[in-house]
């Protein structure tokens, strides 16, 4: 089956190509440095041809809340309509657990515009909403810095491998649409504040974290179980430990 990865060159677009592959499946990673813009629809019919599912997992490049918006809506709109016109039968977009809980965000109204514009379209379609990725603790304590210290909610955070994100989605690409919304998530629970520390005391990072039951997450106020997903949620198998020990490794060269 052909499948063409949007954001094939990114961190979840480039495992997820070669898993499709190493299934017997056609997968073709489009992505600006490849030819293909879905903002001004360059290389997009092209790309399309013959393909039977289409898996979106671009990001914007600038997260100024207009520039994520426009970024979100233009290029989901291109991809449906080009989508419509090349006959592809499913449309598969990543998104993330509880984004409808996080309106006071930029990012998540960016986010929330997507799956609308997907739920609207006449493309028979899966969203998976996954919780943060281990891979984004850093960047998380990035966008919750305040020049001084690491301020972040503690509240429950169940946070997944890159790689697990990569095969569910995989999965999902290649089998029919759901037409609805499926959650994935990582296999424990923690406190946000606690993990992100733990994160940057492997990286040696000096950032101090401070739990802080004001501080916002992505500009949203949010509560204990905002960022957890449902109970029907299919779980990675990759712990956190696990992982954090092994990009050590890896970051030694090991
Ligand atoms: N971070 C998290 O914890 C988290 C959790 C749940 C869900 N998500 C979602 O996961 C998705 C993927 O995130 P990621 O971290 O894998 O992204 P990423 O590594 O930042 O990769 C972004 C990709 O988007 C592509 N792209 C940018 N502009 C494009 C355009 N105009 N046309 C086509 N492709 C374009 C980039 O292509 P080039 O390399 O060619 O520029 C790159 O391949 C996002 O939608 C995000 O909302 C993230």
């Amino acid at each position: 089956m052909k499948v063409v990865v949007i954001g094939g060159s990114g961190l979840i677009g480039s495992k997820l190509v070669p898993k499709l592959r190493a299934h017997g499946h056609e997968a073709v990673a489009a992505s600006p440095r490849s030819g293909v813009d879905t903002v001004s629809g360059q290389g997009l019919a092209e790309a399309l041809k013959g393909a039977s599912a289409v898996v979106d997992v671009s990001n914007a490049p600038s997260w100024d809340d207009a520039a994520v918006l426009k970024f979100f809506e233009t290029s989901t709109r291109n991809l449906l309509t080009y989508e419509a016109a090349a006959g592809v039968k499913h449309h598969v977009a990543l998104s993330v657990v509880g984004t409808d809980r996080l309106s006071e965000s930029g990012y998540f109204r960016a986010k929330i515009a997507q799956e609308k514009l997907i739920k609207e379209s006449s493309i028979p379609y899966t969203i998976v909403q996954a919780t943060q990725f281990f891979e984004f603790l850093k960047g998380l304590a990035d966008i919750s810095f305040n020049g001084k210290k690491v301020h972040l909610p503690p509240v429950l955070f169940q946070p997944m491998a890159a790689d697990d994100v990569a095969a569910a989605v995989g999965r999902i690409a290649v089998s029919p649409p759901v037409n609805g919304t499926i959650e994935i998530g990582g296999p424990e629970q923690y406190r946000l504040d606690e993990l992100v520390r733990r994160r940057l005391a492997t990286l040696k990072d000096p950032r101090e974290v401070v739990a802080d039951p004001n501080a916002l997450y992505s500009g949203a106020k949010i509560s204990a179980r905002t960022l957890i997903p449902g109970k029907n949620a299919r779980l990675g198998e990759t712990r956190f430990e696990t992982w954090n020990t092994r990009s050590v490794a890896m970051a030694a060269g090991r």
